[in-house]
């Protein structure tokens, strides 16, 4: 059974190489390199050309490059009955939890307003702040906003959460569902988005929501960059009420050369590096998938196309 590698703007041969190196044998196609059609049942993409699945009649899989899978689930034409699933790398984990840390610490000692003092060699010593003065508050509760919250907490900071359901993690409070957002907001000094892209979570950091975190909250958003009213973090930034904001992810990237953050003295701007797909680890459960499909046995990590992750 062959396998389909579907992506616009990704480099696909370290994928091919990887999975050669765990099934030699195996017969891979890069799109629009598909061989038959109709013998095409499992393909894995990343940002595919919306509507490209309907080519393939016996399509019964697409597996995401990445722990996301909006970029899947935003096609209209994502043919019926097609099984998504998604990445739940330990590495993705790991990696996601070691940059959030780094944009917290970066924001409790301020070095980003160092970096800027640099380029114009001034010294400026200024005050700073210390884990116990500082709460953080990651909305989305998974795989990687549950490391985050883990790695945060052993270094010393009041760590709580906000996730669809309630989770019961050793000295984390998990707020749960729209009913506990507000009182979750209201004691988050560092907010960090780490949700899925769905229709209710799109367009979720609004003014309205950063106006109900504490004066001077800081926004890390390492999600998507559809989670985030532009214009809204703007004018808080600018009213002083957000004190600066860290940026991985956008509602295009890359971000083009004229938008307005590049040049924002409270924006920080990362390109969607929080953390990146290893091929050679993903591959592995990807092809175990594979395998299931071809024996007949249920997919692991399949996604709700109701949920949308
Ligand atoms: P996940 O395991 O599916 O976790 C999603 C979390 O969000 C769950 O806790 C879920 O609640 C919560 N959630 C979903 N909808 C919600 C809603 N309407 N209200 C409140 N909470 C809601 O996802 P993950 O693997 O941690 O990944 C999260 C996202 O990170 C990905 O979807 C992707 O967009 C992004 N990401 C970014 C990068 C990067 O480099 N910047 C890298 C990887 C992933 P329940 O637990 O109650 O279901
Ligand atoms: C990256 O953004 C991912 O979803 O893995």
């Amino acid at each position: 059974m062959p396998i389909l590698l579907v992506s616009q703007g990704r480099d696909l041969t370290p994928w091919v190489n990887a999975m050669k190196e765990v099934q030699p044998e195996l017969e891979v196609y890069v799109y629009p390199d598909a061989g038959a059609k109709n013998e095409i049942e499992f393909a894995i993409s990343w940002n595919h050309p919306l509507g490209v699945f309907k080519e393939f009649p016996n399509l019964k899989c697409i597996a995401s490059m990445g722990a996301g899978v909006d970029h899947i689930l935003k096609d209209p034409e994502l043919p019926e009955g097609v099984v998504v699933t998604r990445l739940t790398d330990e590495h993705l984990a790991t990696d996601m939890a070691t940059f959030t840390t780094a944009l917290v610490l970066n924001y409790m000692r301020g070095l980003s307003a160092y970096k800027a003092a640099e380029e114009q060699a001034l010294w400026l010593p200024k005050p700073y702040l210390r884990q116990r003065d500082i709460t953080v508050g990651i909305m989305g509760m998974g795989v990687l906003g549950t490391a985050a919250a883990k790695q945060l907490k052993a270094l010393g900071f009041e760590v709580q959460g906000w996730a669809r359901t309630s989770k019961d993690i050793k000295d984390i409070t998990v707020y749960a569902g729209n009913a506990e957002l507000d009182k979750f907001l209201s004691s988050t000094d560092v907010l960090i988005c780490l949700l899925p892209l769905t229709p209710e979570t799109a367009n979720i950091l609004n003014r309205t929501v950063f106006e109900k975190l504490p004066k001077g909250a800081y926004v890390i958003n390492v999600a998507r960059g559809e989670h985030l009213v532009e214009e809204d973090l703007l004018i808080m930034l600018e009213k002083g009420h957000l004190s600066g904001a860290s940026l991985d992810v956008f509602r295009t990237e890359p971000l083009p050369q004229q938008h307005p953050f590049w040049a924002h003295p409270k924006i920080d701007i990362t390109p969607h590096i929080a953390s990146v797909t290893n091929p050679a680890t993903a591959v592995i459960q990807i092809l175990e998938n594979y395998d299931r499909l071809k024996q007949n046995k249920p997919l692991q990590n399949v996604v709700s196309q109701t949920k949308g992750y």
